[in-house]
């Protein structure tokens, strides 16, 4: 597959991530097939993209994109919550969650529904997967087309920020990493590969994040310095746009997460 043959693409899960992805895969250009388990769901999906703070009627009211190019976007929404409507998609990027809010990383079902894909989805299609920090080659062990299986961690709000970390395994082929890259740049993203490595650690963002982090409440348990000084420090000593505590509190869901999701 080149570049230039991708048209559709379909998203599992259309959750937080999910819908931001969407979102920035239908302002693109591109058709998507969002699929979620319920109609309430996709209701709220397209209400994430349609009516959020970074959604698609802000943004025109800001004049990032016009009324027309908002209708255009809509146009190429599908939004649905059976499987098969996934099966003509170029690329698949699975963002599910876990069994519930407290266990966002579930191994199985990500396993599960991409067993599953892998019977539905055309051949030529490439796997992707938004894990944060699951091993991505145990994650293709569930499929056969293992040279067209990747990571495709994007940051949240997906449709704004930049980076992609595109997670390679022994088995993803150069093709497969070449047609990613260039779908990324088509999203207006800038992605980076990076080598899979044994264990559920995450990539570059998350195990850098994981051990400012620490550090950072370390110091606070420690009486070192108060949050707004240790994040003053950091940003006017080494430029940094926010410091660790304004970053947690800024990209921190409510629900459990041991990172920055
Ligand atoms: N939230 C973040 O900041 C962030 C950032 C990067 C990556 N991630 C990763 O992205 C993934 C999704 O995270 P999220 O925050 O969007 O979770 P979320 O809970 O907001 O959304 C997950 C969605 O997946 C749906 N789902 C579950 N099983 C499904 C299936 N078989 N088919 C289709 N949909 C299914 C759920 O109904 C839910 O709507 C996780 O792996 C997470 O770690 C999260």
């Amino acid at each position: 597959m080149k570049v230039a043959d991708i048209k559709k693409v379909g998203v599992l899960g259309g959750g937080l991530m999910g819908s931001g992805i969407t979102q920035n895969i239908i302002v693109s250009g591109y058709k998507a097939v969002c699929r979620d388990l319920t109609e309430d769901i996709l209701k709220n999906t397209r209400g994430i993209i349609v009516n959020s703070r970074f959604g698609l009627k802000v943004g025109m009211e800001r004049g990032k994109l016009t009324k027309e190019q908002m209708e255009q976007a809509l146009a190429n929404l599908t939004l649905t919550t059976r499987v098969e409507d996934l099966k003509d998609c170029d690329i698949i990027i699975e963002s599910i969650g876990g069994s519930d809010a407290m266990h966002l990383e579930d191994k199985a079902p990500k396993m599960k529904a991409f067993a599953e894909l892998d019977k539905i989805v055309k051949k030529e299609a490439i796997f992707s997967t938004n894990t944060s920090m699951l091993n991505i080659t145990d994650l293709s062990q569930s499929v056969e087309r293992k040279d067209r299986f990747l990571g495709m961690h994007w940051f949240r709000p997906a449709n704004i920020l930049k980076a992609v970390e595109l997670t390679f395994t022994q088995y993803t082929s150069e093709e497969t990493l070449k047609v990613m890259e260039g779908f990324c740049e088509k999203l207006g993203k800038v992605s980076v590969r990076v080598k899979d490595i044994p264990g559920d650690t995450g990539f570059i963002g998350n195990r850098i994040y994981t051990v400012i982090m620490k550090e950072a409440r370390l110091m606070l348990e420690q009486g070192v310095a108060s949050p707004k000084d240790i994040d003053t420090v950091l940003k006017l000593g080494y430029g940094f746009a926010l410091g660790p505590f304004e970053m947690g509190a800024e990209t921190r869901d409510p629900r459990q997460r041991s990172g920055q999701g």
